[in-house]
């Protein structure tokens, strides 16, 4: 059976996040990795009585989108950090799809920055919309709550509790979202645009 593989992130030291919180944070995305594998083994194992185990199977296919968002969700975050913080180049296609979806890079920074201070823990997502050929910002609660169907996520900015909380108090949401774009390496997000695209 396939399983999913616990890649590894080169991520150098960032302004305001810990090398401690990302120790641990990367534990968190190491279990989201196993429990992603661990659910599909469960479903092929239990799949031989569909009927008596119908339940449970229900269940635990529920919970895969969970484990499995939660894994990737993770990979987009802590690749954006490797490399080192890089700004987002004037001109970019990126920086251009930008402009043409909001008007200037830095409405649409400042409206993605409210979407991240959303109440509750869950992620902040730019996606690119191939079908439609847009940027959409969106809120996706928990892990997989809120994800929006047949986009391709571009940015990806984690906002659970522990992401932050160890370095910045309770309260320092605004702060660790500043950080976050301080310490982004903007052609990560633009290669992850460029492969949208494809
Ligand atoms: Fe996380």
């Amino acid at each position: 059976m396939k399983k999913f593989e616990q890649k590894t992130f080169a991520i150098p030291e960032l302004k305001g996040i810990s090398a401690k919180t990302n120790e641990e944070h990367l534990k968190l995305y190491a279990g989201y990795v196993n429990n992603a594998n661990l659910i599909l083994e469960k479903i092929e194992e239990l799949g031989k009585d569909n009927t008596a185990n119908a339940y449970v199977l229900g269940e635990l296919q529920r919970r895969f989108g969970f484990e499995f968002d939660g894994m990737r969700n993770h990979e987009y975050y802590f690749k954006s950090f490797e490399g080192g913080p890089k700004p987002l180049i004037v001109g970019s296609a990126l920086r251009s799809a930008i402009e043409a979806e909001w008007g200037s890079f830095d409405l649409w920074l400042a409206r993605f920055k409210a979407v991240a201070l959303t109440r509750g823990i869950g992620w902040a997502i730019l996606y690119w919309d191939n079908h439609t050929g847009r940027l959409l910002n969106s809120w996706v609660d928990e892990q997989h709550l809120g994800h929006l169907t047949g986009l391709t996520p571009v940015l990806a900015l984690d906002m659970w509790e522990h992401s932050f909380v160890a370095d910045y108090a309770p309260s320092g949401k605004k702060n660790y979202v500043e950080d976050f774009f301080a310490n982004l390496n903007w052609e990560v997000i633009e290669n992850n645009f460029t492969a949208a695209k494809r």
